[in-house]
């Protein structure tokens, strides 16, 4: 299944038929598709039949720029049962990409490429990952390198569309060596954005609406995939509290909540961090497990303020405990 991810700049999703026009703008260009191993396209109604067909495969995605909403390029993961070229096994897959022309040079495909990787091993499960280029895309060579690819091994008189022999190279990264990089960014403007990763948190839009405009928005991204949400409370002075912490499912139980907990400590050296959640063995044992301990309650604030019952893990909220880290 394709789904919608998010970095920086980019959105990833999947194609969509009334991208035939766009995507014929960029594919019958000579330098993309023959550097890649396909011919250019000849016509719209082309571009729309390999949307049709070939990019509705699983896990292919146009490369969207989040500032025009346009889709610029395209990428994806092919496996063992389908399209690919490197002589990959089950449990294993192939990152494929390009771009128009125009947005060569500016990072876009390495940010792409970065948040296929995190969802090949945090999601998919994936062992390790292959990118082939041909001989001479030093481009695509620098894109695998950048994301951590090393040379595995070189084919030659592998014949192309138009019949010329090349030989193909492949780079591999294994999960073994894959190390996210967990980062943080905080977000300035139109923080209510992020809504629906606030309310994997904390399930009331109003009281998420009440607590949001007066505190700092972390997003929280793995490899650049943005994977989680922390809003921390910084108005009461020496201390600061969070208020919300997700991060979504299928990157749980990985070390994120930790890594996130530990960044938000460095980042206010100096305050006690504090954070109130419903009692639960989930939240209150990652909490524990973070190196927080109990310090308050208050009585009935799930069952008073929300308007609705609170159910987590099968148990219903009542009270709000207060967790503090022991520094
Ligand atoms: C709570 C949450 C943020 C934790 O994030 P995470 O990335 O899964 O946490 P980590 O992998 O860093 O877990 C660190 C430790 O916390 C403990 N822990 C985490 N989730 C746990 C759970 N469901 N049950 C028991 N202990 C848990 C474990 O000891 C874990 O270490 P381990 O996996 O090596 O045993 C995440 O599960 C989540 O988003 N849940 C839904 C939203 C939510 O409940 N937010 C908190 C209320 S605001």
């Amino acid at each position: 299944m394709s789904i919608v991810m998010e970095t920086e700049r980019l959105l990833l999703r999947p194609w969509r038929e009334s991208d035939a026009e766009i995507l014929f703008r960029y594919a019958k260009d000579p330098d993309v598709g023959p550097a890649a191993g396909w011919p250019p396209h000849t016509s719209v109604e082309e571009s729309l039949e390999i949307i049709r067909t070939v990019f509705s495969a699983p896990e292919t995605y146009a490369v969207v720029l989040k500032q025009t909403g346009e889709p610029v390029g395209s990428c994806g993961i092919m496996f063992a049962d389908g399209t690919h070229s490197a002589a990959i096994v089950d449990g294993e897959g192939e990152i494929g990409y390009w771009i128009g022309v125009p947005y060569w040079g500016n990072g876009y495909i390495p940010e792409a490429v970065n948040a296929l990787i995190s969802r090949s091993f945090n999601v998919l499960g994936l062992s390790a990952l292959w990118i082939g280029y041909y001989d001479g895309n030093r481009k695509s060579s620098r894109v695998a390198e950048k994301c951590g690819f090393t040379y595995h091994h070189s084919e030659s008189g592998r014949q192309v569309f138009d019949g010329e022999c090349r030989t193909e190279h492949f780079m591999r990264l294994e999960r073994a060596a894959y190390v996210p990089d967990v980062k943080l960014r905080r977000v300035h403007e139109d923080k209510g954005r992020y809504m629906e990763l606030l309310l994997v948190g904390d399930e009331q839009e109003s009281m998420v609406r009440k607590y949001l405009p007066s505190c700092a928005l972390y997003v929280v991204s793995a490899g650049g995939l943005e994977i989680g949400i922390c809003a921390v409370d910084e108005s009461c002075e020496g201390c600061v509290e969070i208020k919300n912490i997700a991060i979504i499912e299928g990157f749980r139980r990985k070390g994120y909540g930790r890594a996130v907990l530990g960044m938000i400590a460095d980042m206010y050296p100096g305050h006690k961090l504090k954070a109130g959640t419903g009692e639960v063995p989930s939240t209150v044992g990652f909490y524990k497990a973070c190196g927080f301990a109990y310090s308050s309650r208050v009585p009935d604030f799930f069952t008073d303020n929300y308007d609705h019952a609170i159910i987590e893990d099968g148990v219903q909220l009542k009270d709000m405990v207060y967790y503090e880290l022991q520094r």
